[in-house]
């Protein structure tokens, strides 16, 4: 019996494992990392996840920090991904390899893609200087914690977000870029 605390959180389905590899992610396979972090990031389970996943955080890191971008490949189909960034500070001889993203197709989990794709991450992360891995998630995301506890990670201060609904202001507003991508813009000290 798997001990309390580590036991799997819903089912997985019978999906073969073998043939999934990992590979750089390329600009074609920007639609389809996104569409699958529509398919994961889902609003009741993961209300901020999926209030910031766009086709910015996409694009933005395949811009920025393209070779910590990812993807888990079966038969010419996107089923995971992991994009990443490193962050630098003026000042400061740490290095810090941030995992920003990753997910994997739900008939896909539990075969430890989510496992290969972030030890690429890591490694590439490492070859760039890197000292320490960040990763966030909200505390309700069970799966994701449990998953990140299993490589390594432990819990940090508790990190409190909070929402406020506002009202529309009157004339043109304009997006900008998305939440995560100002924390990692932040965190680079742009
Ligand atoms: C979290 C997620 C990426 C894990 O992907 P996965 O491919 O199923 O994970 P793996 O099969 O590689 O699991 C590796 C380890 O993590 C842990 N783990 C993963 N899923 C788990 C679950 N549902 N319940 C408990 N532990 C789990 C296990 O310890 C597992 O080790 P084991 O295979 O020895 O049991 C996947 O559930 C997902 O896409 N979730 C939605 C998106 C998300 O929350 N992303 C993270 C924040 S950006």
């Amino acid at each position: 019996m798997a001990k309390a605390g580590t036991q799997k959180i819903s089912g997985v389905s019978s999906v073969p494992d073998k043939g999934v590899r990992i590979r750089d992610m390329v600009i074609d396979d920007i639609p389809a990392v996104y569409y699958l972090g529509v398919k994961v990031f889902l609003k009741e389970k993961d209300p901020f996840l999926y209030r910031t996943w766009e086709t910015y955080e996409v694009t933005g890191l395949f811009y920025s920090d393209q070779e910590l971008c990812i993807v888990a490949d079966h038969l010419g189909q996107v089923v995971g991904f992991a994009m990443g960034a490193v962050i630098t500070k003026p000042k400061s001889p740490w290095t810090y390899g941030y995992l920003v993203w990753t997910g994997v197709l739900p008939e896909y989990q539990g075969k430890r893609v989510a496992r290969r794709l972030y030890r690429e991450i890591e490694r590439r992360v490492r070859g760039l200087g890197a000292r320490m891995m960040i990763i966030d998630t909200e505390g309700t995301n069970l799966k994701a914690v449990r998953f990140f506890e299993k490589m390594g990670f432990h819990k940090g201060s508790a990190h409190l977000w909070m929402t406020k609904v506002l009202k529309p202001l009157t004339g043109k507003t304009r997006q900008r870029s998305s939440i995560k991508e100002s924390i990692t813009r932040s965190l680079k000290g742009q």
